[in-house]
């Protein structure tokens, strides 16, 4: 079978893993002949791709990023649809395994309905995609992040300041409520819970007098709750909710300096989340699904993607990951306060 294969979206710790394991298991078992298309959609949309074979992904497995680049272009118009079968058909590609988030899978779905044997691979570090219970490249992020943290803590002690670490999570807290978990931070404050500062502000400043260190872990998407906008700093906020200036940790970090009177700094920890090696289980895993997804692929599957559920790999319809955001129940953060020293109001 001639197959493309693409990544899309924001980059991602274990791409090439996945690639590595498709391409090898596709030629060896298979057969198969595989294209890889550059930068997420753009590669089908302009027939930009290069062939990729086995000497091209042997030494893979261990590198960041993806080999193939990508892209947040969108693929999912009616038109681009048409254009994309037109490109595949014009070269003999008979089948598509994208790979990433919720909007390269929503493209994949709608070229799925028009007819393009497709079986995709979900990816995001933010670990916030249904149908599967965990994302490659969360792990990672988690693990950098905590490392971030660890070290953090440690300065924060000495010089009895408080450090507030922002991590990614636009829309969900599962990075930040790990990362706060691992690196026993004194908090975590995530999108899916609008927080209050003032009782934080108290027990910030209590850590700081105990000669503790206190680092508040906060998503990039997390809220504060109405009533704690106001007040000095004006802060001015998006039609979500989301403060506009200077980021969210700008804002917690400046509001907890005045409330509780101690000094305060910011880290915003950024894409180093998303650079550089996949841990060990994020390189098994991505190892695991590219197989399921070629393996899925011969078997006449399409419209899915493959998913880690419990120990299992599966495939589930490919609309599962793009429906709803999987976010943090709001009853576990409850649940893991006690190890959290400093609790919003
Ligand atoms: O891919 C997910 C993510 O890393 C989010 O956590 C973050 O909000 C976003 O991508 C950043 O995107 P970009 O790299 O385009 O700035």
């Amino acid at each position: 079978m001639r197959i493309g294969l693409l990544t899309g979206g924001g980059d991602c710790p274990g791409l090439n893993g996945v690639i590595r394991a498709v391409v090898t298991e596709g030629v060896t078992r298979y057969g198969d002949e595989f294209v890889g298309f550059l930068d997420g959609w753009r590669g089908p949309l302009e027939l930009d791709s290069v062939p990729l074979g086995l000497d091209d992904v042997a030494e893979i497995l261990p590198l960041g990023g993806t080999i193939l680049g990508t892209s947040r272009t969108n693929a999912g118009t009616p038109e681009r649809v048409a254009r994309i079968q037109a490109n595949l058909a014009a070269s003999g590609i008979e089948a598509l395994i994208p790979i990433g988030g919720e909007d390269t899978l929503g493209a994949a779905t709608a070229l799925a309905q028009a007819g393009t044997r497709c079986v995709g691979v979900p990816k995001t570090i933010d670990n916030d995609l249904s149908g599967t219970d965990l994302t490659f490249g969360f792990t990672t992020a988690v693990e950098i992040a905590t490392e971030a943290v660890d070290r953090l803590r440690t300065t924060s002690r000495s010089h009895h300041r408080v450090l507030v670490v922002e991590v990614m999570g636009r829309h969900a807290g599962w990075i930040a409520l790990h990362v706060a978990l691992a690196a026993s931070a004194a908090a975590a404050l995530i999108p899916e819970a609008p927080f209050g500062l003032e009782q934080m502000a108290e027990r910030v400043r209590d850590l700081v007098r105990a000669r503790r260190d206190a680092v508040v872990v906060v998503a990039e998407g997390a809220v504060p709750r109405s009533d704690a906008i106001a007040g000095e700093t004006g802060a001015a906020v998006d039609e979500f909710g989301h403060v506009k200036v200077g980021g969210i940790a700008g804002f917690v970090a400046q509001r907890l300096e005045a409330l509780a009177g101690v000094e305060t700094r910011t880290v915003v920890l950024g894409h180093v989340q998303r650079g550089g090696v996949p841990t060990a289980f994020d390189r098994i895993l991505t190892s695991r699904l590219g197989l399921a997804a070629i393996t899925a692929l011969h078997a006449g599957q399409s419209g899915v993607m493959v998913a880690l559920r419990g120990e299992r790999i599966e495939t589930v319809p490919l609309e599962a990951a793009t429906g709803t955001l999987k976010t943090v129940p709001p009853e576990l953060l409850r649940r893991y306060a006690a190890l959290f020293a400093a609790a919003t109001d």
